[in-house]
C-alpha cells in the first residue's frame, strides 16, 4: 500500500509528539507553520510556511504541495485552534473533513453561542457588548458575577471575572485587544467544577474517552483570570453525572453540524446541571490527548483522529477505556522575570510516578505576566494507585524543580542574591 501524506496544521512545541505519533503510523507527514524554525519541522518530512491562521496562504500552499510534490491524503491541526484553516484546506482538496461551517461555528464563541440557544444547548447566558456604555448597561442589569472574553481567541487570553466593582474599561480593553476582529461577549459566570472533555463524533454519536477534572486551585491568585493548574483524572464525578455531559457534548456537537470530527469540551456542573462554556473543533492542548488519555484510558486518541482525517474507519470499540489509570497533571508557575536556572530536571524525570516532564522555557526567556499561560513554564504528568498519591507526586515534582527568576531590569541593575525570586513551596 503506498505511503498516505498526512498534513499538519501547526509546528508548535504541543504539536510535536502528535505529529511523532503519525510519523510513528508510518505516514508521510508534512507540516504548515509560519515559523521557519518551527519545532515540529524537525519531526515532520517536510515543511510548508504558512500561517496557521491565515485560511487562504495555507490552502494555497497545500494545493501547490498536492498538486506539484505529493499528494495530500487527509489535513487535522494539532496544538492549534484552526478549525477554519483545517476545514478549508478539505475541502479544497476534497479530503474528509468538517464543514467549513461547522469550523466557522466552533471558532467563534458569539456564533456558537447563537446556535446553541437555537438548539436547546445549555450554555451560559450571554450577549455581545459593543463598547464601554454597552458593558456598563449590562452590569447594571445583571447582578452578580459576569465573564468578558474576546469572541474569537483561546488560550484563556483575555477571559476575565468581572462584578459591579470591577475596572470596566480596563476589563473591556483587555478582551478586545485579544480579539483579531475587536469583539467582546459577556457570560453569566457559572460556578461548579469544571470538566474538559475530548470526543470522537462518528455518525452522530460521540465517544468521549477524555473526561478530565480541571484543577482550578488558583482561580483567586490569578484573578480575574481564569489560569488552570492541570487536572485529575478520572474524573470525581458520579457516573450518571459523566453520562450526562457525554450526551450534552453530542448535542453541542450536532448543534455545531459536526457529524464526523473530533471535539474538545469546556464543561462546567452549575447547581447539579451541566453546561457548555465552549466546543472547540480540535485535539486539546496541553498534552491532554496526547498523553493523558493514553495513559488514563489506554485509548490511543490521536492516533483515531489522524484514522478520521485519512478517512479511514474508526472503530467505536477503540474508543471506549480499557482502564482508568489515576493521572495528574500540574504546572510550574512563575513570577515575572527573567529566567536565570532551570535546574533538577533529571532527577525530576526519575521521581516516584513522573510520566512526563515538559519544559517549555529556556534560561533568559522573559515572563511578562500572569494574565495568560505563559507564566506556566512547566509541565508534569504522575501516576499513582489513586488520584490523591497522582497529585501528591506531580506536587512534589513540581516543587523539586529549582527555578530561579531575576526581576525584569536585572540588566539595567545587576540582581544580588537576595533580589532574585528562589521558587519554593512557598512561593506556589
Ligand atoms: N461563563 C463562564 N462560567 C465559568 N467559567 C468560565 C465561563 N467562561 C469562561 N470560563 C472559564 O474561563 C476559561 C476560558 O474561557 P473560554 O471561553 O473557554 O475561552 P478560551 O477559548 O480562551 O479557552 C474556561 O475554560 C473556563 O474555565
Ligand atoms: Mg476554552
Amino acid at each position: 500500500m503506498p505511503q498516505k501524506t498526512l498534513l499538519i496544521v501547526c509546528g508548535g512545541i504541543e504539536a510535536v509528539h502528535g505529529i511523532a505519533l503519525a510519523k510513528a503510523r508510518g505516514l508521510h507527514v508534512v507540516v504548515s507553520d509560519m515559523n521557519p524554525e518551527a519545532p515540529g519541522f524537525k519531526v515532520a518530512d517536510d515543511a510548508l510556511i504558512a500561517s496557521t491562521y491565515d485560511v487562504e496562504e495555507t490552502v494555497a500552499v497545500a494545493t501547490h504541495y498536492h498538486n506539484n510534490v505529493r499528494r495530500i491524503d487527509g489535513v487535522m491541526c494539532l496544538g492549534a485552534d484552526v478549525p477554519r484553516t483545517v476545514a478549508a484546506v478539505a475541502k479544497s482538496l476534497g479530503l474528509p473533513g468538517i464543514s467549513e461551517r461547522s469550523a466557522a461555528l466552533a471558532a467563534d464563541k458569539l456564533a456558537m453561542k447563537q446556535q446553541f440557544s437555537k438548539d436547546g444547548v445549555p450554555a451560559p447566558w450571554f450577549q455581545p457588548v459593543a463598547d464601554l456604555s454597552d458593558l456598563k448597561k449590562v452590569m447594571c442589569q445583571h447582578a452578580g458575577q459576569l465573564v468578558i472574553k474576546p469572541a474569537d481567541s483561546r488560550g484563556s487570553r483575555g477571559v476575565q471575572r468581572i462584578d459591579a466593582s470591577s475596572d470596566l474599561a480596563k476589563a473591556f480593553a483587555r478582551a478586545q485587544k485579544e480579539s483579531p476582529t475587536d469583539r467582546v461577549i459577556v457570560e453569566e459566570y457559572l460556578s461548579g467544577p469544571q470538566i474538559s472533555t475530548e470526543s470522537i463524533v462518528l455518525d452522530g454519536k460521540a465517544y468521549t474517552p477524555g473526561f478530565s477534572d480541571r484543577n482550578y486551585e488558583y482561580l483567586d491568585r490569578f484573578a480575574p483570570f481564569f489560569i488552570e493548574n492541570g487536572g485529575d483524572l478520572p474524573s470525581h464525578l458520579p457516573a450518571n453525572q459523566q453520562e450526562e455531559i457525554c450526551a450534552l457534548v453530542e448535542k453541542a456537537a450536532a448543534s455545531l453540524g459536526i457529524v464526523n470530527g473530533n471535539v474538545k469540551g469546556d464543561i462546567v456542573v452549575h447547581n447539579g446541571e451541566p453546561y457548555v462554556i465552549e466546543l472547540a473543533a480540535r485535539l486539546s492542548g496541553g498534552y491532554f490527548c496526547t498523553l493523558e488519555i493514553p495513559l488514563n484510558t489506554g485509548v490511543d486518541f490521536v492516533g483515531n483522529v489522524i484514522k478520521l482525517a485519512l478517512g479511514e474507519t474508526v472503530n467505536p470499540h477503540d474508543l471506549v477505556p480499557k482502564r482508568q489509570t489515576p493521572i495528574a497533571q500540574r504546572y510550574k508557575f512563575v513570577p515575572p522575570g527573567r529566567i536565570a536556572k532551570i535546574g533538577n530536571t533529571d532527577f525530576v524525570r526519575g521521581m516516584d510516578g513522573i510520566e512526563e516532564l515538559m519544559i517549555s522555557a529556556q534560561t533568559g526567556d522573559v515572563v511578562q505576566n500572569t494574565e495568560n499561560t505563559t507564566a506556566r513554564v512547566a509541565m508534569v504528568i504522575a501516576t499513582g494507585s489513586d488520584r490523591a498519591e497522582a497529585a501528591a507526586r506531580a506536587q512534589a515534582a513540581i516543587d523539586s524543580l529549582d527555578i530561579i527568576v531575576e526581576p525584569i531590569d536585572a540588566t539595567a541593575r545587576p540582581a544580588t542574591p537576595n533580589q532574585k525570586t528562589v521558587l519554593s513551596v512557598s512561593a506556589q
